[in-house]
């Protein structure tokens, strides 16, 4: 059921009267804390195989994304993070690097990244690359040379351990399926890998491993990248005892026990090297952005490092394990505005069903995606957009095994898909292929392209694309939204998720009714020292509210929103 299609019929128009220059000049002052540059931006994973094909070989590259830097510009986006197009093997789709300090050529070369990142300056857009700590491919030539014999140079860069009799070193198990102990022939011992047999991990207790890491980060930023998504951060160590990981009852899809990761996964070690990497970045003024799925908002904490040296944007990545709820999103909001720390807030990535899906009821998918956009862009903290979701792209999973592209697709088959589905290329039009390429797309379309595409939605102005636009004029504009403090308002409503975020003398309030109901809200903000009885409209999904609404009372449409200024 998660590809119902939604009947096509937008609610709402899309008001703005966001850069006001009355409004600015207003609230202006409040705006006097000192920001780095990574807190007011906004970022945007881009997929590179599937962004913009510039040559036609069906394979999105660097070029094309340059290509298409007006469009992000328009957007409003400040920050681009490319997965991985580095030298691969690709047999985890460019999460196998071979080479740290080059470009693939299915993605171009050297200096098409040098233009990139050159008229990136131009447009305002800083490039974050991902840095795929945890391993490399096994056709990296320091593997290769590990791999070579007990005694070779880079042996001790990959963790090597004798088996026990026949049987592997212990039970740990690889979360793409099977034993995480590849036996290697020629010189009799196993070499361990979280993730496939060919993304062997680096030793990083090993400190030349260190060195060599830190040191490329460097190389790049000498190279203008403005920072890094750490990719798979929690599994930098493994207990060094070799302590077997607790069984879970269950099997997973690839049949294997459940097991609950606990000499494999979140070791304390690993802060020790973040805070090296994070020495590095602090030279250059860039960002450490990590890949950190965590349970709860104290674990996600630790990330930041007690003295704020280690990563400065750990995601949190829960709100994607969270269902479409006022009140659940409320109770996390409330716990992540406790820990003091600045958010960084995602909700969707190439590893995961997209949101359009995951939060959609199968019947108001276009409403709900814009209630996130509302919800995640006007809250405290820097958002993380996938490409694709500012235009309600829908996943497209593959019907039969033979047309997996991801292994774990394969391997997992019928109940793990892999992750072709959310990896599909970006509908620049209704044109074949959706404008992404000329020749033959490396992964299929959906149709849904005809209509949910930049260039239609571009003239729609109730489209999730200029939904996606005005909020985030509203917040690069708006000191509130930017800076204001977090206020929870009617907590006890069940249905509609409402807050202030609060700047002195002025705040925004945010009401998103995530109901199919209508509903009607009501404020008393006295309590917040704010006296308006009504609230002047910044963006609203409804024409009855386009100019202003009654702070006692808002009448909401069926997933409706309203964001006013009060003061
Ligand atoms: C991260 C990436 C994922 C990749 C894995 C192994 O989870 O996001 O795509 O397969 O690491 O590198
Ligand atoms: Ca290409």
């Amino acid at each position: 059921m998660r590809h119902v299609r939604v009947s096509g019929i937008l609610i709402g128009i899309v008001f703005v009267i966001a850069s006001s220059p009355a409004l600015r000049a207003q609230t202006a002052a409040s705006d006097s804390q000192a920001h780095p540059w990574y807190q007011h931006a906004v970022f945007y994973e881009i997929y590179p195989r599937s962004f913009m094909d510039s040559n036609g070989d069906g394979i999105g590259d660097l070029n094309g994304i340059t290509s298409k830097l007006d469009y992000l510009k328009t957007l409003g986006i400040d920050a681009i993070w490319i997965a991985p197009c580095f030298p691969s093997p690709q047999v985890d789709f460019g999460y196998d690097v071979s080479d740290y300090q080059n470009i693939d050529k299915m993605y171009g070369t050297l200096a098409d990244f040098d233009k990139l990142q050159k008229l990136g300056q131009d447009h305002g857009i800083k490039i974050i690359f991902d840095f795929v700590v945890n391993h490399t491919s096994d056709q990296h030539p320091w593997f290769l040379d590990s791999r070579s014999s007990r005694t070779a140079d880079k042996r001790d860069w990959y963790v090597w351990r004798d088996g026990k009799g026949t049987n592997p070193p212990n039970n740990w198990l690889a979360v793409f399926g099977g034993s995480a102990w590849q036996w290697d022939e020629k010189t009799k011992q196993y070499y361990y890998h979280y993730f496939y047999p060919q993304q062997p991990d680096l030793n990083w207790r090993n400190p030349a491993v260190v060195s060599a890491m830190n040191g490329t980060t460097e190389w790049w930023y000498r190279r203008g990248v403005a920072g890094f998504r750490l990719d798979a951060v929690d599994s930098l160590f493994e207990d060094p005892n070799l302590q077997d990981d607790p069984v879970l009852p269950g099997q997973n899809a690839y049949g294997d026990p459940l097991v609950e990761h606990k000499y494999t996964q979140k070791l304390p070690e690993v802060h020790l090297a973040l805070k090296g990497l994070r020495k590095v970045a602090d030279q250059y003024n860039a960002v450490l952005i990590g890949e950190t799925w965590t349970d709860n908002v104290a674990q996600l904490r630790t990330y930041y490092g007690a003295a704020h040296d280690e990563l400065q944007m750990p995601m949190d990545l829960m709100l994607t394990k969270m269902k479409f709820s006022a009140p659940a999103f409320r109770e996390h909001f409330k716990q992540v505005d406790s820990s003091g720390e600045w958010p960084v807030f995602v909700i969707g990535n190439h590893d995961i069903l997209r949101s359009w899906n995951r939060y959609g009821d199968g019947q108001h998918n276009d409403q709900i995606a814009k209630d996130m956009a509302a919800m995640y862009l006007t809250l405290r903290g820097t958002p993380i957009l996938y490409y694709g979701e500012e235009i309600g792209m829908q996943n497209n999973d593959p019907q039969r095994r033979e047309d997996v592209k991801d292994p774990i697709g394969r391997l997992g088959w019928p109940k793990e898909k892999g992750r072709d589905g959310e990896r599909t290329p970006m509908q620049w039009n209704d044109e074949p292929n959706a404008g992404f390429t000329t020749g033959i797309p490396w992964n299929a379309i959906p149709v849904t392209y005809k209509t949910y595409n930049v260039e239609d939605e571009a003239k729609d102005p109730n489209s999730i694309l200029n939904w996606y636009k005005a909020l985030l004029t509203l917040r690069h504009t708006d000191p509130a939204l930017l800076d204001g403090a977090y206020i929870p308002l009617n907590e006890s409503d069940a249905e509609v998720l409402s807050y202030l975020r609060k700047a002195s003398g002025y705040a925004v309030l945010v009401a998103i009714n995530m109901s199919a109901v209508p509903r009607t809200v009501h404020f008393d903000l006295a309590r917040q020292g704010i006296a308006a009885t009504s609230a002047q409209t910044l963006l609203t999904t409804q024409s009855s509210l386009k100019e202003k609404a009654s702070i006692a009372q808002i009448s909401l449409e069926p997933y409706g929103v309203y964001i006013g200024a009060v003061k």
